[in-house]
């Protein structure tokens, strides 16, 4: 079966789930986070090389004030309590955003996770924090001017490599939890040709069974990239 190399997923629905249980949203968020565990625990399990999930976005500085301190607090206690098992199961810890926006504490120490694990390697695991899909192609094209690129150096390739999440293969398979069927602002520029998955289930009950069933949806995809089927008739490279 078809597995996917890169699965990014867009981490929804903590809000929902704490209304549904008269619960603040920050217990959502930390509900969510305890989920995120279990999850990177499955992708370990089931061999998935790159995951990426987006945890807070450029446009969440406009959420409450409570909620965003709130959330920055535990992106500091996630690294605190998780770092040495992390670390211990090989994942190698990769921000994809806007570092220099976050309280210099925090920065300080997702730049410490990323330097302890930067040699593990069997899952990557990027952390969209302060990301947005348009402002990583804005950063792009500031850091490619400065740079001195010329028009005619600019190629797919070559602005790949100038976005945050350069070396990181595009997702195969994009999850959405809480079944918003919306990208966002994110990964709007990788996400060119991955697979979309998207369920009801809200976040934090997104559990191992769950990712089980995404790996079985996209095992029964045809991914075509804009050519024709392998098996469709007509099918012949010289058709043209
Ligand atoms: C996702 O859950 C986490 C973040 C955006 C930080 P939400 O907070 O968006 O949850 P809902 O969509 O309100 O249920
Ligand atoms: C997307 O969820 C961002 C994250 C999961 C971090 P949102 O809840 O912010 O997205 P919208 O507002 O429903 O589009
Ligand atoms: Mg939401």
């Amino acid at each position: 079966m078809n597995k996917p190399g890169h699965i990014a997923i867009i981490m929804d629905g903590n809000g929902r789930w704490a209304a549904k249980r008269g619960l603040p949203r920050l217990a959502g968020h930390r509900a969510g986070t305890e989920n995120l565990r279990r999850v990177i625990r499955a992708a370990v399990k089931f061999g998935i090389p790159y995951l990426t999930i987006y945890a807070f976005s450029t446009e969440n500085w406009g959420r409450p004030t409570d909620e965003v301190q709130g959330l920055m607090h535990i992106l500091e206690d996630v690294i605190d309590k998780e770092l040495t098992e992390l670390h211990e199961q090989g994942v190698r810890l990769r921000h994809i955003g806007r570092l220099e926006q976050l309280p210099g504490a925090l920065r300080e120490k997702v730049e410490r996770a990323m330097e302890i694990t930067r040699d593990n390697s069997r899952l990557t695991l990027c952390i969209a924090w302060n990301y947005g899909g348009r402002d990583e192609i804005v950063h792009a094209i500031q850091h490619m001017l400065q740079d001195g690129i010329q028009p005619a150096e600019v190629n797919e390739a070559l602005i790949s490599q100038y976005l945050f999440t350069a070396g990181v293969p595009d997702p195969d398979m994009i999850i959405r939890t809480s079944g918003e069927m919306r990208i966002s602002n994110f990964l709007i520029w990788q996400a060119a040709y991955a697979e979309w998955y998207v369920t009801p289930v809200l976040w934090p009950d997104f559990d191992e069974e769950e990712l089980a069933k995404a790996l079985v949806s996209y095992g029964k995809r045809e991914r075509r990239f804009g050519r024709l089927s392998d098996c469709a008739e007509g099918n012949s490279t010289d058709a043209a």
